[in-house]
């Protein structure tokens, strides 16, 4: 059987970003049930804010065109993220942005028909869940198959323990089954192009 590939990122990139940690906590899940996880940080692929002029002057920058070919040598993908005001952080909309227009000048659309898993943290009581309704939302107007078990981590700085593992059962079983089902629907829907 083909072994899956996922990516894996976070939608923050500051110092000790709780988003982080809970990508750490699924990439250690998805590659015990068997997948082949590559971890990236958005640090790594800075991005001007999106601006029409900017892109007809210079075209798409080199850093979405790479995110865009990892996301496409990916069968699946699987974005932790925090909550800004209940919404998307313009970090993460930002790149989806500039991603989601790779297929104008590269002819493949990264995005189109890959299969998302979305989990989320805050220190708060919301667990940054509101803002993942945005985030389904958004990935599935650029064609995304998003899953529908999601992973909310709330009062994130004690809700991990000194190995980055949940230390709740009902988390740490919510995490398994967004990990699975996301294998699950990245094989069925797979769009993987080799490098
Ligand atoms: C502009 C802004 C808006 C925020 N809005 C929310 C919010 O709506 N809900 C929430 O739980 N936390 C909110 N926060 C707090 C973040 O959840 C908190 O800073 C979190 O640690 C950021 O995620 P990270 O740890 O992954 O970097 C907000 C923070 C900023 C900077």
């Amino acid at each position: 059987m083909p072994v899956p590939r996922i990516l894996v990122f976070a939608g923050s990139i500051r110092s000790g970003a709780f988003s982080a940690r809970t990508a750490d906590a699924a990439m250690k899940e998805l590659a015990m049930q068997g997948a082949d996880v590559t971890r990236i940080s958005l640090v790594d692929y800075p991005l001007p804010i999106m601006d029409q002029d900017l892109e007809k002057e210079k075209g798409v920058p080199e850093n979405a065109v790479r995110l865009a070919r990892l996301i496409s040598g990916h069968d699946g993908l699987l974005i932790a993220s925090p909550e800004y005001n209940a919404s998307i952080p313009p970090l993460l909309k930002n790149a989806i942005d500039w991603v989601s227009r790779v297929r104008r000048v590269e002819g493949f659309h990264p995005l189109a028909g890959k299969a998302a898993a979305l989990c989320s943290s805050s220190d708060g009581n919301f667990a940054g869940m509101r803002g993942l309704y945005h985030l389904r939302a958004v990935l599935m107007a650029c064609q995304m198959e998003v899953i529908t078990p999601q992973c909310s981590v709330a009062r994130a700085a004690d809700a991990f323990d000194e190995d980055g593992g949940l230390r709740e059962e009902r988390l740490r079983r919510q995490m398994e089954k967004v990990c699975r089902t996301l294998i699950e629907r990245a094989m069925m829907f797979s769009t993987r192009i080799e490098p």
